[in-house]
């Protein structure tokens, strides 16, 4: 796992931009994007459509977007709904076609079955080429609560308290936010090929700490990135702060060949 302190927001953004950009260059057409939605990738993605409306980003034709995750309850079209939310704040912009953005359907007659279709649209697709992740303040990854096992795949889940009172701000309140929802599972995320998880904030700093440098636990379903031969976690100043080893992961950062990449 590669750890990136970085100084701020902005920074995190343009550096997963640049990750992103490169993937789909060096994918002509044929890459995957994993998307998450959420507050945290927002700068990343307007970083994207600056780059792209100025011109100097990469072709998205072709390109392939797959979410994360789904709200099931709300009305078809409902504003908050991540299908919405991600044409709305990221593919739209970029000129990426509705028909190649795919999200677990959360149409209510099909709920049981919702979950193993979405894996199967993932593994026709031929798998996610580079994943990007937040992480909740209680370490969930895509809706993957605590107590989620590290080898779950797509289905349905009940949020926590504490999430749906951290997504109160994008509904009226708490009351409105769904208690149900769509989730890759853990083990769908362990399978794409490179995970980016941006983490800013100082809300997410016991998160993070927890899950890249706690033990391996359901308990704290971030930390199954400790299993993936290849992550990324660019994070600010205020999401590192609880990190014990942060001064390594700088001076290695600051040492690495310019030919690696990230
Ligand atoms: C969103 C998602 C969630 C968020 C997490 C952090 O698709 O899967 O795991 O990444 O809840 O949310 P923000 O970025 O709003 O703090």
């Amino acid at each position: 796992m590669e750890i990136v302190p970085l100084a701020d927001a902005e920074q995190v953004a343009r550096l997963a931009a640049d990750v992103v950009e490169g993937l789909v260059r060096a994918r002509r057409g044929s890459a995957v994007l994993g998307l998450a939605t959420g507050s945290t990738p927002l700068p990343t993605y307007r970083e994207l459509i600056r780059r792209h409306r100025a011109g100097s980003g990469p072709s998205y034709d072709g390109v392939r977007c797959f979410t994360l995750d789904e709200y099931v309850g709300l009305p078809a079209g409902h504003p908050e709904s991540y299908r919405a939310t991600i044409a709305r704040e990221l593919t739209d912009p970029l000129g990426i076609p509705a028909d190649r953005v795919h999200g677990p359907s959360p149409d209510p007659d099909q709920l049981a079955t919702a979950g193993e279709r979405y894996e199967e649209a993932l593994r026709a697709a031929g798998g996610v080429d580079v994943q990007i992740l937040g992480i909740g303040t209680d370490g969930h990854l895509a809706f993957n609560e605590p107590g989620s096992s590290l080898a779950s795949l797509t289905r349905l889940k009940t949020l926590t308290e504490e999430t749906r009172r951290d997504n109160a701000r994008f509904f009226g309140s708490v009351a409105e936010v769904p208690r149900h929802v769509l989730t890759q599972g853990l083990g769908t995320i362990l399978r794409a090929r490179h995970l980016l998880l941006l983490a800013t904030g100082a809300a997410k700093a016991a998160a993070l700490a927890a899950a890249v440098e706690g033990p391996l636990s359901a308990s704290c379903p971030a930390s199954v990135l400790q299993l993936h031969p290849h992550v990324t976690v660019l994070a600010d100043g205020s999401a590192a702060a609880g990190l014990a080893r942060r001064d390594h992961y700088r001076e290695v950062y600051a040492a690495k060949p310019a030919w690696q990449g990230l």
